[in-house]
């Protein structure tokens, strides 16, 4: 009933209805590689066009418009099929959109007599450092007849220089040339035409060349200029004159688009394709202060692509490849996730894996390569601890030898001299992309947190890959955050949590559980480094925690009964996500009862839409929600999974996806911040990083 009365609206407000599948997502990602390459339009949300590609504008993660236009004409009468240009040709009809992992599909149907299917594709590598180096994304145009006709037929694409800076004031400049050994990669350039690099306006970057390239072919044709001349040209003429416009100026005046027309003549039943390539090249991508001052590191592409155009060129001829790849993830993502979750689950993973990936971005050298990442949207800290912690799962399941590169520059900040505290550092750098340090201690304050997610981590990376080396290189500095917790965590002081938009608190017994659980992952790292008294040691100090954690931290009295949000307030309770490390890392330390507890008591507390995360609020935390669920009994974990890929079809947000909402409204959390396209729902794959999903046995 719902699902008719749903479509009648939107057949309402768009031109034609679309189908959705998995789900109509808050936002469809488009071209989402990086931090600074992340465009997506907007979906989620009653009216506004939600989820249709033509009749509203991409824009980047912050909602700030990308201008990027797609048009063709068929017998000479020009329709849009993505953009909201002025005039606005008539709207192609959207049939159906779908997503999978790394691919957004959108069908349309052209007049009643051709097919246009655009496909984005924003590839995920994770195991081929250059390929997931680089700021890359693809469209691809497939057009057809339906009637059993020809026509002819021209498609249109531009951007505009809106990608190239934040700030809608700054002078770009711009040219148009060939690259390849036959010149068989034509690409529109365009630039901020004085530099600021590393730094950012309103999120987007600063510096870097922009490029949007196409194959070499019969029929192509393109023009800089602004707007509605290049645009009007098209309409009026099927082509464009291959002009320049010499008149460098602001992204606001008079608005310079990059455009193509190809003119692919009669076209018939079989589909004609054309290929988009879209590249942020920025030669050097972070500063870095490993202990000597902030330098710059450069792209990591670069070693074997120095050249910016040639590399250009070898990503846009690597599409055939990258694209086979592509699928062959997506499929592996959605059979994984469907064997351990049903079709709710395959919605949730496939929205999460672009969104938290592009998040991050790989720089260095293939000998030494970092990944940097940003937390997008709360405060732009670089590597935060309690971001890498609840996104771990992408890496966990996708390539666990990648977390590696994550952790390498915490390591690196904390082991030289620019953090010297006894408990473990927040974050690597106020702002991405400046990996600073923090030789002043002055950042926030979450000891029992990051060091007992520093410690988790490096166990969890250490049993997947192998690499004990990892552990006894950072032994010290490991030994010294257990030792702290083996102080701190079992009564913890006042102090924010990872969920510090909720505030500090005393006795958390959520935090408590995660700083026993990393003093038994400390055990489990003494171990397999051979400090045989060590692992005694922690394991017996985290054997007498847990004991008494239980008699601290439970409300056994209570109807169900459940744990607490803290000591001392049996009314209160809170998601207990961070009994997941206890099984991620094995260490078994909690007894199973208090799984089984949890998980009965999770469905008494439930809303529409997630249960919530602690008595505070009414807020849903969707990455810890992922958590808890991994660990749960298949009821709950279904209901859990189930009420995330709801939200996801049906939220009344309308951007990348938010972590932080009203559990019973399934709007933006109301309160903090409006969290988006961050990177923590890399832990909706929660389930997929365990070995073995549920309760242990
Ligand atoms: C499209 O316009 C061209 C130029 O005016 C004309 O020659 C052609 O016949 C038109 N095609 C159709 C299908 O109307
Ligand atoms: C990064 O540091 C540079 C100075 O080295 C500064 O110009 C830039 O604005 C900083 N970037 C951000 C995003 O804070
Ligand atoms: C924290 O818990 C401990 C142990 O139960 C208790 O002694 C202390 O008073 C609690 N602190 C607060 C502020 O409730
Ligand atoms: C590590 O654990 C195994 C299994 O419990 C045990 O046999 C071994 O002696 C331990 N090694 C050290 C160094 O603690
Ligand atoms: C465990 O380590 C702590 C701190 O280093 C030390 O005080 C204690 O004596 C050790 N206990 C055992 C049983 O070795």
């Amino acid at each position: 009933m719902t699902t008719i009365l749903y479509l009648s609206l939107c057949t309402a407000l768009a031109a034609a209805q679309s189908t959705f599948d998995p789900a109509r997502p808050p936002a469809i990602p488009l071209a989402v590689r990086s931090p600074y390459l992340s465009t997506w339009q907007p979906a989620g949300g009653s009216g506004s066009n939600g989820g249709y590609l033509a009749g509203q504008w991409p824009t980047f993660w912050n909602g700030e418009i990308t201008g990027w236009t797609g048009l063709v004409r068929v017998d000479n009468t020009t329709y849009t099929w993505m953009g909201n240009p002025d005039p606005l040709p008539e709207v192609a009809d959207q049939t159906s959109f779908s997503y999978t992992s790394t691919r957004s599909i959108f069908d349309f149907d052209v007049g009643g007599v051709v097919s246009l299917k655009v496909e984005f594709l924003s590839p995920i590598s994770p195991d081929d450092l250059v390929r997931q180096s680089a700021s890359v994304s693809y469209m691809s145009v497939d057009v057809s007849s339906k009637d059993g006709q020809e026509h002819d037929i021209q498609i249109y694409t531009d951007v505009s220089a809106e990608w190239a800076s934040g700030d809608r004031r700054q002078l770009v400049e711009w040219s148009y040339d060939t690259v390849g050994d036959d010149s068989e990669v034509e690409y529109h350039r365009f630039a901020r035409q004085s530099q600021a690099a590393f730094s950012e306006w309103n999120d987007q970057a600063e510096w870097g060349n922009w490029y949007y390239a196409t194959s070499a072919r019969d029929g192509l044709t393109h023009r800089s200029g602004a707007d509605i001349d290049v645009r009007k040209q098209f309409t009026d003429t099927g082509a464009l004159d291959n002009s320049a416009d010499s008149n460098y100026r602001a992204i606001n005046d008079r608005w310079p688009v990059f455009g193509y027309s190809v003119d692919l003549g009669r076209v018939g039943s079989s589909e004609v394709t054309s290929l988009f390539t879209m590249f942020l090249a920025q030669e050097e991508s972070h500063q870095f202060n490993t202990g000597s001052g902030l330098r710059g590191v450069p792209s990591l592409w670069r070693g074997q692509h120095s050249d910016k155009a040639r590399a250009l060129s070898f990503f846009h001829d690597d599409y055939q490849n990258v694209h086979d790849k592509s699928v062959e993830l997506d499929e592996k993502v959605s059979n994984d996730a469907m064997q351990v979750g049903g079709q709710d689950y395959v919605t949730v993973v496939s929205l999460a894996a672009r969104q938290a990936w592009g998040a991050t971005q790989l720089a260095g050298t293939e000998e030494t390569p970092y990944i940097f990442m940003k937390e997008i949207s709360s405060n732009g800290n670089m590597n935060t601890v309690d971001v890498i912690f609840p996104a771990s799962p992408l890496l966990m399941y996708f390539n666990p030898a990648w977390l590696k590169y994550l952790l390498d520059p915490v390591y690196i900040v904390v082991e030289n001299g620019l953090w010297s505290k006894d408990s473990a550092i927040h974050d690597i750098g106020f702002h991405y992309p400046n990996a600073t340090g923090h030789a002043n201690e002055q950042t926030q304050e979450m000891p029992v947190e990051e060091s007992g997610n520093m410690l988790i981590l490096a166990l969890a990376y250490a049993q997947k890959s192998g690499d004990t080396a990892f552990l006894s290189q950072h032994y010290d500095s490991l030994r010294q955050w257990a030792a702290y917790l083996v102080g701190n965590t079992l009564i913890p002081a006042s102090q924010q949590s990872t969920d510090d938009f909720a505030g500090a608190l005393e006795n958390q017994t959520n935090l408590a559980l995660k700083g026993i659980i990393a003093i038994q992952a400390m055990s489990g790292i003494a171990n397999l480094t051979d400090h045989a008294d060590d692992a005694a040691n922690f394991s017996s100090t985290a054997t007498d925690y847990i004991a008494r954690w239980q008699e601290l931290g439970i409300n056994s009295a209570a109807s169900p009964p459940h744990t607490t949000l803290s000591y001392g307030n049996p009314d209160s309770h809170g998601l207990l996500y961070n009994l997941y490390a206890d099984s991620l890392v094995q260490t078994d330390l909690v007894p199973r009862d208090v799984y089984e507890m949890q998980s009965a008591f999770y469905p008494t507390i439930a809303e529409a839409f997630g249960v919530p995360l602690d008595t505070r609020h009414g807020w849903a935390k969707n990455d810890w929600e992922m958590w808890a669920a991994a660990v749960a009994g298949e009821q709950t974990r279904g209901e859990m999974v189930g009420r995330l890929a709801k939200w996801i079809d049906e939220t009344s947000t309308n951007r990348p996806a938010t972590d932080l909402y009203e559990a019973s409204t399934g709007g933006f959390a109301v309160g903090p911040p409006n969290f988006r396209a961050r990177p923590v729902v890399g832990g909706w794959f929660a389930l997929l990083a365990l070995e073995s999903v549920g309760i242990p046995a």
